[in-house]
């Protein structure tokens, strides 16, 4: 399926009533994982649409000034509509806690990171399998209309094909990646068995604003432009063909809401890709960044990358047919890749640049 970016389709128009609905009506959510990348920008959207949240992190991977810059952005009447809980998810009675009173849950919070599930299984597992299995439960216990959770891309596993259809997948290659996969059982298992509404949103490599360049594990994207911008040493895994659908954090943000609030009957107890619908090697990512960070930075010009061996657990190529999502949600994606790295560069060079 081919994605349209143009704006005013008629498919956009899902998410802009979506939007109006919730300007009228302030819904209590919970947002896990909300000092992270992606929960911070849910939490952004939700607050600017006048939206009462809750946020539960234990800071493991997100950071308190994620937090500070939403508050910074939406204001100090809208700050007033977040409570935060610092809490983990691995703690039942703080995942009750949490639900308490909750409409909608978008369950973000897991130890997000391939290559650290192959260095820490142990964590992995209890994080993101214990911790998704206490978040049903107390999900369920408080009445909580939808949970919302983030699957991932990864558990298309070792399945070659392309692209990436939802009733397809291969063996997992990573301990991250079997987690990912029996969240989604365990969601379809606590329908069957208790009832309840659970869509899980499979996304493929995620990138934007706030996304954490730092650390072993940070992810290529913000890795690779802070090397840049730093003129540190620059490696691609592989030989760079290896490919991705990178997908928008603002098209995450809106699978997100699209997949709580839809009403069509068929939505619910579903798993769905969220991408962008396209495909672009690292070698090739390796040149839009460059392209657009070239012109602020003069250094870059004689700059380039190393390649090194491929790294374990990765898949060589992914890219998803987000056809499903586009009929059963109305979900359109609203960034290519190259529209997205345009605004997220902005941010980049905003929080990562050396003052001049
Ligand atoms: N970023 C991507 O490309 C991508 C792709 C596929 C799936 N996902 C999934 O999306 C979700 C969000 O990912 P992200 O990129 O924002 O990662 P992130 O690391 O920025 O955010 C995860 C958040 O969860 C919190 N957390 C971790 N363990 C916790 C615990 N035990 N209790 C409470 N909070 C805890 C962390 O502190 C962090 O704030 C994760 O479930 C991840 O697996 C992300």
């Amino acid at each position: 399926m081919a994605a349209d970016y143009g704006n005013g389709a008629p498919a956009e128009s899902a998410y802009q009533r979506v939007r109006e609905r919730l300007a009228q009506r302030r819904h209590h959510w919970l947002v896990t994982g909300v000092a992270g990348f992606i929960g911070s920008n849910l939490l952004e959207t939700l607050l600017e649409l006048g939206q009462r949240v809750t946020g539960l992190d234990n800071f493991l991977t997100g950071h308190r000034h994620n937090l500070e810059q939403v508050r910074q952005t939406v204001g100090p009447r809208a700050w007033e509509r977040f409570c935060l809980i610092e809490g983990d998810i691995r703690d039942l009675e703080q995942c009750r806690q949490a639900c308490a009173g909750v409409d909608y849950v978008l369950h973000q919070a897991a130890l997000g990171s391939v290559p650290r599930s192959i260095v820490d299984p142990l964590l992995c597992n209890e994080i993101n399998i214990g911790g998704f299995l206490n978040m049903l439960v107390a999900a369920r216990d408080a009445g909580v209309a939808r949970l919302v959770y983030a699957a991932s891309s990864a558990s298309y596993g070792d399945d070659a094909t392309l692209p990436k259809v939802e009733s397809r997948s291969g063996r997992p290659l990573s301990p991250y990646a079997l987690s990912k996969t029996v969240n989604e059982l365990y969601a379809d298992v606590f329908a069957r068995c208790y009832g309840g509404e659970a869509i899980g949103l499979r996304y493929f490599n995620v990138f934007g604003p706030r996304q954490d360049p730092q650390g072993a594990y940070a992810a290529v994207i913000p890795l690779w432009i802070a090397a840049m911008i730093h003129d540190r040493r620059l490696v691609i895994n592989g030989d760079g063909e290896s490919s991705r659908d990178f997908c928008f954090v603002g098209n995450v943000v809106q699978a997100n809401l699209l997949a709580a609030l839809s009403e069509h009957a068929a939505a619910a107890n579903q798993v769905y890709n969220v991408a962008a619908g396209g495909r672009t090697s690292l070698n090739e990512l390796y040149l839009l960044l460059h392209g657009l960070l070239l012109e602020r930075f003069p250094h870059l010009l004689d700059y380039r990358p190393d390649y090194a061996d491929f790294r374990a657990g990765d898949v060589r190529h992914s890219q998803a047919d987000i056809g499903k999502a586009v009929s059963l949600l109305g979900y359109a994606p609203t960034h290519d890749v190259a529209r997205g790295l345009k605004q997220a560069i902005r941010w980049y060079v905003g929080n990562l640049a050396p003052p001049r």
